[in-house]
């Protein structure tokens, strides 16, 4: 066992961990952090992305050792006060979701997206979201959401 100290989601926690076990895993199962999912186990489809200190990553590709002394944030941890993160609440209002398993990790990737590029167009947000799967393949929706999200007043109506 390896002991871990890191913040997740504002919150400092201290534990011992196995040093096989994946950060995924440690959300889920020790924290109790199931808003953050497993879609592949593989790094493909990006379900499970979080953020580890403010950089987007497939916490089904990172060791939990490998997050000591860092800040995590997960899906949990974005809504402040009762209030939605603006880019959860532009996924609402867009419908950016039909069964919702990709959802905590596009919104996640398109968080990190708009940091890096806050206007993006539609095609830099189909690059930038091109690590996460849905399976529904409702594309059309997410990207409207982080248009909207972005603050980018949409040209067309209708879906
Ligand atoms: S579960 Fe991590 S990328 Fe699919
Ligand atoms: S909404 Fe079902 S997998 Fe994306």
């Amino acid at each position: 066992m390896t002991k871990i100290n890191l913040t997740v989601d504002g919150s400092k926690v201290s534990d011992d961990v196995e040093p096989r076990m994946l950060l995924v895993q440690y959300l889920r199962e020790k924290l109790g952090k199931t808003g953050t999912v497993v879609g592949c186990d593989t790094s493909n489809c990006g379900a499970c992305t979080v953020h580890l200190d403010g950089t987007s990553v497939k916490s089904c590709n990172v060791l939990a050792v490998q997050a000591e002394g860092s800040e995590v944030t997960t899906i949990e941890g974005l809504a402040t006060n009762g209030q939605l993160h603006p880019v959860q609440e532009a996924f609402r209002e867009c419908h950016g979701l039909q069964c919702g398993y990709c959802t905590p990790g596009m919104i996640m990737q398109s968080i990190a997206l708009l940091e890096e590029n806050p206007s993006p167009t539609e095609e830099e947000i189909r690059l930038g979201l091109e690590g996460n799967l849905c399976r529904c393949t409702g594309y059309h929706n997410i990207v409207k959401a982080v248009q909207h999200a972005a603050g980018a007043t949409s040209t067309t109506t209708g879906a």
